[in-house]
């Protein structure tokens, strides 16, 4: 079952929100409680959307499905303001991934990892050294599995006095890794461009 992974499409927006806002009620319940996940996704929401328009987000399709969804972006993050202090920038030339969800039907099946392999491969192109992101602690193990390490752990401050606590991490995209990543890039816009036509 690979995923096709390829641009996300404006028309398929709503589908996108609803995939994730599943992803986010299902797969991080067992790491926090279920008023603040519904006050990160009242406050914060899943995704920037514009993110889409940028060509910076990616899906994975399986069966005709979106089966998850991330990206990458230089925009600043919709959960910034909720931090207690700007985040220090980071040493070398770095990219931010972006909104990783994968739908929890889908779930533990591979599908996050080739979207990290694909994202950052079209980091690696941009010219990015390092990758770094912003975990839910849901993401944690998954970023573990792919060589990230933590950075900082941070709070995400919301309505009421509730807490939303996150963990940056970072990972470099060292030559091995652009290699690999260059030969998922390719491979991601062949299947993009076989899909397409
Ligand atoms: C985090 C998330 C994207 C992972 O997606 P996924 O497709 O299930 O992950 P993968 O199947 O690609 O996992 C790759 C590896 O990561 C690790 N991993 C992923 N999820 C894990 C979990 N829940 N527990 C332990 N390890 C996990 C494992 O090592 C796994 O390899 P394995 O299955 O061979 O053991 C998904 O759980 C999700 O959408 N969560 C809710 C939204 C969210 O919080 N996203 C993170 C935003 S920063």
């Amino acid at each position: 079952m690979a995923p096709l992974i390829r641009p996300a499409r404006l028309e398929e927006l709503e589908a996108l929100l609803g995939m994730q806002q599943r992803s986010l009620r299902q797969l991080a319940a067992p790491f926090y409680g279920r008023d603040v996940l519904e006050a990160a996704l009242a406050q914060m929401g899943t995704m920037d959307p514009r993110l889409i328009a940028d060509g910076t987000y990616l899906v994975a399709e399986v069966e005709g499905r979106i089966a998850g969804s991330a990206g990458w972006t230089m925009r600043a993050p919709n959960y910034a303001r909720l931090l207690q202090a700007p985040l220090p920038v980071l040493p070398g030339r770095s990219g931010v991934v972006r909104s990783v969800y994968v739908d929890p039907a889908l779930a533990r099946r591979g599908i996050a990892r080739r979207l990290m392999e694909a994202v950052e491969a079209r980091l690696t192109e941009d010219g990015a050294e390092t990758a770094e992101l912003m975990a839910t602690l849901a993401g944690v193990p998954l970023y573990d599995a792919l060589g990230y390490r933590v950075v900082s752990d941070h709070a995400l401050l919301l309505a009421e006095g509730m807490e939303f606590p996150v963990r940056r991490m970072t990972r470099p995209l060292t030559v091995g890794t652009r290699i690999t990543a260059h030969r998922a890039a390719a491979g991601a816009r062949g299947r993009a461009a076989a899909a397409a036509a």
